[in-house]
């Protein structure tokens, strides 16, 4: 693809406003050589004010959602998208996250611009591992464990049963809950259906993907190798 339409689509402006950039000198090769609209070269060679260029489409993003903000394009109050540089939401084709997070969820949360890979992820045919680590108000029974395991339990206004979870527990109120599919609020509504009530929820890892230290509010990108194991997991 040609720079120009390239940049543009990069969400760095309209066709006239990357004209301009490059007509000001400002887009550059590795070696500060002045590049051309209509050149086409590898992106990773391309330098915009001395920075390189934003990913290429086709780019898988880890975020460490914190709680607090929406996985919407469009919602009042803050947004997973206000995490990323602002010209992230201009980019063609867009961005999105590849399922969800609650408002008051915080964890690992997938962004990519690449169609097929997003559906790949959140494809019940992938069956990615989640794994969610929950507190709870009150102190666990003791038969959760069993009846999470047993794909009979039918949460409220489904009209199918839940696919075996393992949970594990970490103490009286605190539990690890590995999910292999992705219903609406899937472990408040489980832990609701024992007559309990999840306070604090975190997603810790998708498929053989960690957040591996990665900052409360802060994305990295993923490279081949990661996308790799996050189906390996
Ligand atoms: N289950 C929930 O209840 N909320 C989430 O955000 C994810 C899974």
């Amino acid at each position: 693809m040609k720079l120009l339409k390239l940049i543009a689509n990069l969400g760095y402006g309209s066709r006239r406003e990357v004209l301009a950039l490059f007509a000001d000198g400002r887009v550059r090769d590795a070696e500060g050589a002045l590049l051309y609209g209509d050149d086409e070269i590898d992106p990773a060679q391309v330098v915009i004010d001395g920075a390189p260029l934003d990913p290429a489409p086709g780019m898988l993003l880890m975020l460490h959602k914190p709680v607090g903000y929406t996985c919407s394009h469009r919602d009042q109050g803050r947004l997973v998208y206000d995490l990323f540089p602002p010209r992230f939401r201009a980019r063609k084709p867009v961005l999105s996250s590849a399922g969800r997070l609650d408002r008051d969820t915080s964890g690992l949360l997938l962004f990519t611009d690449d169609g097929q890979l997003l559906h790949r992820i959140v494809s019940p045919k992938a069956a990615l591992t989640k794994v969610y680590r929950a507190r709870l108000a009150d102190s666990l029974r003791g038969d959760e464990a069993a009846l999470f395991a047993s794909g009979s339990l039918m949460l409220d206004g489904e009209t199918r049963p839940l696919l075996p979870a393992q949970l594990v527990v970490m103490s009286e109120r605190e539990v690890e809950l590995h999910l292999h599919e992705g219903r609406y609020h899937q472990v408040r509504r489980m832990f609701a259906a024992v007559s309990n009530h999840v306070t604090e929820l975190h997603r810790a890892r998708i498929g053989g993907l960690t957040l591996d230290g990665l900052p409360e509010g802060e994305w990295r990108l993923l490279d081949a190798e990661e996308q790799r194991q996050l189906f390996d997991g």
